[in-house]
């Protein structure tokens, strides 16, 4: 008992994760010019998610709103800090005696408990899917009604970006109609995402992502699929692709094999469509391995015979300085791709760039 409050009061500070540095800095500059001390503890103070002056970022309070969730507290960056120190201390200690053993691989497990506390205070927003990927006895920190006690900090953050991207991911994978449809989820880490949004029959799934954690991902779903046999058919049904995305070669391989179900059927009269997802995986990789990564996969997606690709992402996009718009569809031209305005959607956090691109045959064959 005293090892779950202990573990609760962590995971209260845990709630949640790859959101460390804010979307550039507040724009409030002191006249004076303070010691770097008192710098230090003035900045400690300052409250994440407030930009006075900033044209470029939407008050936080209207970004949660255009997706439907609850904004994130407003806390002074300390609070934030402890949070994610906290959920650091904890987190071996909730997978100590979990047999899937699953590594914090760029925070994707921190990110799968932090999904796990939004999808139990919100059941609409995952049904409950990421919290039974968890292990047994420790996942009751994050039951119901526990998931209420963990302040709006970095759960709330991921809960934003999720619900951002579920609905424009939703969207595009069913736009086409009569057309076979690949959503091919690009660092997938530990997401449920194919199960969360159940998509027609005609949209098939596949994610790529490290060997270690395609590994780690494969084991937490047979833990998925005893607790929900009901999704059994459809945790079948999405392919993992191990691979470095990095690594140019790999993630030329990875992709020509994501999209390789084109390649065997013959060129049929529906039009092959691929949606790419990208949550907060850009920023662990080195910029020139990114934009390259943007680039490919357009190209590989046309070079299977795709007649649109659309990259819906939620992350920092390589090279995009600050949050404007023009520096993000700047970014995503040299892909070939073109952002659409009325899906832009900046936020505070490392993965802070929102929004969908597309790319269509037709506008590249002039
Ligand atoms: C889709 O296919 C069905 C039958 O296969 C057809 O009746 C329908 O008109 C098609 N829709 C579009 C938009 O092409
Ligand atoms: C991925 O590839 C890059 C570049 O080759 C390398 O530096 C990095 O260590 C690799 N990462 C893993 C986890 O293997």
């Amino acid at each position: 008992m005293a090892t779950t409050r202990a573990l609760c009061i962590c995971m209260a500070a845990l709630s949640v994760p790859a959101s460390a540095a804010l979307c550039g800095t507040p724009s409030s500059r002191s006249q004076i010019s303070p010691s770097p001390r008192s710098r230090a503890a003035w900045s400690s103070w300052r409250r994440r998610g407030v930009y006075a002056g900033r044209e470029d970022i939407l008050p936080l309070r209207e970004i949660a709103a255009s997706v439907g969730v609850a904004a994130p507290w407003t806390a002074p960056r300390w609070a934030w800090s402890l949070a994610w120190k906290c959920g650091h201390f904890a987190l071996p200690l909730l997978h100590r005696w979990d047999p899937a053993a699953p590594a914090d691989t760029n925070v994707n497990l921190w990110v799968l408990w932090l999904k796990a506390i939004a999808g139990n205070r919100r059941r609409t927003a995952d049904g409950g899917l990421a919290y039974d990927m968890l292990p047994s006895a420790t996942r009751r920190v994050v039951c119901r009604p526990v998931a209420w006690l963990y302040p709006r900090l970095h759960h709330q953050n991921v809960a934003l970006r999720t619900a951002f991207l579920d609905k424009v991911v939703k969207a595009e994978a069913e736009a086409g109609a009569n057309s076979s449809t690949i959503v091919c989820v690009l660092g997938a880490g530990f997401d449920v995402r194919p199960f969360r949004l159940s998509t027609q029959p005609d949209v098939s799934w596949v994610e790529i992502d490290l060997p270690h954690v395609v590994g780690q991902k494969l084991s937490l779903l047979r833990r998925l699929r005893d607790r929900r046999p009901a999704l059994a058919r459809q945790i079948d049904a999405v392919r993992h692709v191990q691979a470095n995305l990095s690594h140019h070669e790999e993630m030329l391989a990875a992709l020509r094999d994501a999209l390789s179900p084109f390649r065997q059927t013959p060129t049929s009269t529906c039009s092959r469509r691929v949606v790419f997802v990208i949550e907060a995986l850009m920023i662990y990789l080195p910029p020139a391995a990114a934009a390259a990564l943007l680039a490919s996969a357009v190209e590989e997606a046309a070079a299977a015979g795709a007649s649109s690709v659309s990259v819906c992402f939620a992350d920092r996009l390589p090279g995009a300085e600050g949050c404007s718009f023009q520096a993000a569809r700047d970014v995503l031209a040299h892909a070939q791709l073109d952002l659409d305005e009325s899906s832009w959607l900046p936020k505070p956090g490392l993965a802070r760039h929102m929004g969908c691109a597309r790319w269509a045959a037709a506008t590249t064959e002039s």
